[in-house]
């Protein structure tokens, strides 16, 4: 079976490349390099059954022949990550919006089916705290940045869903909690390997807001998992599944927890929100996901416990500092 894995050369795509390798599929990946890396790819690259493309999902010209070959398309593509998108948001709204809508209108053709990676931000601030699938999208406008990451994902969802209703095309939309693991860059907004560097090189920790906001952090290794078993399953087709760990941990005892563990001397500094995103950034008090529909369509559960994903993440830091 060939699959094409568009975004694979970032975080999640890595580890699910490796393991489609691993498993015996061939893959083909399409990434622009923008945020992704050659070196994420160092195990498989020189495998024969993977193919590398470098180019944009927004390329039709690129996407169409390489949906054409392939048995399965997974969208990871996308400019990622709250800074990213804060700091370039035209350019990232298109990026996400366009790139599915080139990538579902290729799979339409040939009738190939599509796994979309949405996202938990599709939520928005539904103050409800735990998410099922079919809970509210509750956003402020659209002339505030700080959405629009959002909805882009949300339009992502339309796209996916909308041509699986109306064309018939097999399309599942995975909605990713907050995944970590190896090879997670802290350079675009991402929390945990920015706290844990900044443990390590002795800095202070800057923790956003009061650092009350809870969140769950899912192992790539689980995120995996649970895109393979939807890839393997028909039923999963037309439906959208929550995707992530369900213990809950405050950011700012997630930055406690990572001095232990560091035997760091830094101090936690809190950070306003206008200060480190501008006037009027909003956060989600609190983020956990409904894993129970996905558990009942493939039977997958998050394995790793949060002392396990906190381990990887120091662990994975550490070893790039020290590269
Ligand atoms: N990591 C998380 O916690 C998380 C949470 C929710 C959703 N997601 C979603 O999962 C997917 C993967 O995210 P990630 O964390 O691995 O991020 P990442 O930045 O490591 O991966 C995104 C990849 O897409 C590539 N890319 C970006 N624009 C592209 C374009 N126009 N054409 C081709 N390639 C392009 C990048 O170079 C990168 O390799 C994304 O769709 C993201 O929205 C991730």
């Amino acid at each position: 079976m060939q699959v094409l894995v568009t975004g694979g050369a970032g975080f999640i795509g890595s580890h699910l490349v490796e393991r489609l390798i691993d498993l015996g599929y061939s893959v083909t990946i399409l990434d622009d390099l923008s945020t992704g890396n050659l070196t994420n790819l160092e195990r498989v690259i020189s495998n024969p059954k993977l193919r590398f493309v470098e180019g944009s999902v927004t390329d039709e010209l690129m996407v169409d022949p390489l949906v054409k070959e392939a048995d399965a398309v997974i969208h990871l593509a996308a400019a990622v990550g709250v800074k990213l998108v804060m700091d370039q948001t035209l350019r990232s709204f298109q990026t996400n919006v366009r790139g599915t809508e080139v990538v579902v209108e290729a799979a339409c053709r040939t009738n190939t089916k599509v796994l979309l990676a949405s996202t938990s931000e599709v939520y928005g601030k539904n103050s409800s705290g735990i998410f099922s699938e079919d809970s509210d999208f509750v956003y402020g406008p659209t002339s505030v940045a700080r959405w629009t990451y959002a909805l882009s994902k949300a339009a992502d969802e339309v796209l996916a869903h909308y041509y699986c209703k109306e064309f018939g095309l097999p399309t599942v939309i995975f909605r990713l909690f907050n995944t970590v693991g190896p090879r997670q860059s802290g350079d675009f907004g991402m929390v945990l390997p920015r706290l844990v560097k900044q443990a390590l090189t002795g800095i202070p920790l800057t923790v956003f807001g009061d650092g009350s906001q809870r969140r769950c952090f899912c192992h790539v290794d689980d995120t995996v998992a649970a895109i393979l078993s939807m890839l393997d399953s028909s039923a999963c087709v037309g439906e959208a599944f929550n995707v992530g760990a369900i213990t809950e941990i405050s950011i700012i005892d997630a930055a406690r927890m990572i001095i232990e563990m560091t035997s760091s001397t830094s101090p936690i500094v809190l950070v306003p929100y206008e200060e480190a995103y501008g006037p009027g950034f909003e956060d989600i008090p609190r983020r956990v996901p409904n894993i129970s529909k996905l558990a009942s369509f493939t039977g997958w559960a998050p394995t790793k416990t949060l002392e396990d994903v906190m381990h990887s993440v120091v662990d994975c830091v550490l070893a790039d500092m020290m590269a």
